[in-house]
């Protein structure tokens, strides 16, 4: 059981935004903040939690949580193929492999959800694939489908794309995406099997990969709740007869509560209380020891200066 007052004390501990010029050039995502030094980049996973792209709200023990599930996924996947990690000296903390990342985001999905399921009831295909007509919210789609999307410039949304068209256009070559496509089912595959020992349907996720010396690796992150939708395995089948929503890992209830205050990702945030704040870090902690079917021994305390400690050390 996660600890209330652990939670609580941790509201005012929380890694919001990280200035750390000593480690090289900076970069902040949604996310995420990065720092580069020529080979190597140094991704920090903040507590900053993303909803319609725009960054709401932040969480106790996000940034931790969602930094072990990566790390521990990028463990299990290396048979399938290498990854950019170098280093962990921090649970916020990731030192990688500076990768050219292709220009394409590789979603795979395994039930109609989210943007998949906006396509398909508009009548449109999911990045050029059509599916067969008659399927509802929330189905097991009937094979497990590939549909990339193209990385927009920042502050847009991603587009979706065909696979054809992405040969066409030159923005990977025919031979690297049969390569691409390999691994994204590969790794969708040992998701989906993982998740299911551990009462979970792995939805959909996105996996990014990236070129360093002629090498394809794995880079940013791998299955955790800001990539990739979860459900309750055990819950599913009676909801979908009823027609009710799954129930969910990911932070699909915080976009709910957003949309129910007439937010869309304009104008001003709704405010989140404390007690939200540490109603979705419970959420959160309980999500990702189920997604790592072990219980998580968190790290309390001020996080920004644990991990300037860190780095500092590590770097010199
Ligand atoms: N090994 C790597 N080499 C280069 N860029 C990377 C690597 N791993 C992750 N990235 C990039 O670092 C950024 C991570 O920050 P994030 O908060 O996810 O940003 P975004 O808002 O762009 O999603 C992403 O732009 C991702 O593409
Ligand atoms: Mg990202």
């Amino acid at each position: 059981m996660v600890n209330e007052e652990l939670i609580r004390a941790q509201l005012k501990h929380v890694l919001d935004v990280t200035d750390y010029r000593f480690l090289g050039t900076r970069y902040q995502g949604k996310v995420r903040d990065s720092y580069t030094q020529g080979a190597v980049r140094y991704l920090i996973t903040s507590d900053r939690l993303s909803c319609f792209d725009v960054v709401v709200s932040t969480i106790p023990f996000k940034g931790e949580v969602l930094n072990r599930i990566a790390l521990d996924w990028f463990e299990r996947s290396k048979h399938i193929v290498p990854n950019h990690i170098i280093g962990a000296p921090d649970p916020n903390v990731m030192v990688v492999r500076e990768c050219k990342i292709l220009p394409v985001e590789i979603v795979v999905r395994g039930y109609l959800a989210g943007s998949g399921w906006r396509d398909y009831a508009a009548g449109r295909p999911i990045s050029g694939v059509t599916l067969p007509p008659g399927l509802k919210m929330s189905q097991k789609l009937p094979e497990v489908l590939l549909t990339p999307s193209i990385k927009a410039p920042s502050g847009e949304h991603d587009q979706p794309i065909s696979e054809a068209e992405i040969v066409q256009r030159g923005l990977v070559t025919n031979e690297l995406w049969q390569r691409v496509r390999e691994i994204a089912f590969a790794l969708f595959e040992l998701g989906t099997r993982r998740a299911e020992q551990n009462g979970l349907i792995l939805v959909d996720t996105k996996y990014e990969l990236g070129l360093v010396d002629g090498e394809l690796i794995l880079a940013d992150e791998i299955h955790t709740l800001d990539c990739s939708r979860y459900w309750v395995a055990q819950s599913y089948a009676e909801n979908f007869e009823r027609g009710t929503p799954p129930e969910m890992l990911d932070k699909e209830p915080v976009r709910q509560w957003l949309l129910s205050q007439g937010y869309k990702g304009e104008g001003p945030i709704p405010n989140f209380s404390d007690e939200r704040r540490s109603q979705i870090a419970r959420h959160y902690i309980a999500s990702a020891e189920r997604i790592l079917g072990a219980t998580l021994t968190l790290h309390p305390g001020p996080v920004g200066d644990r991990v300037e400690q860190a780095l500092r050390a590590y770097s010199r």
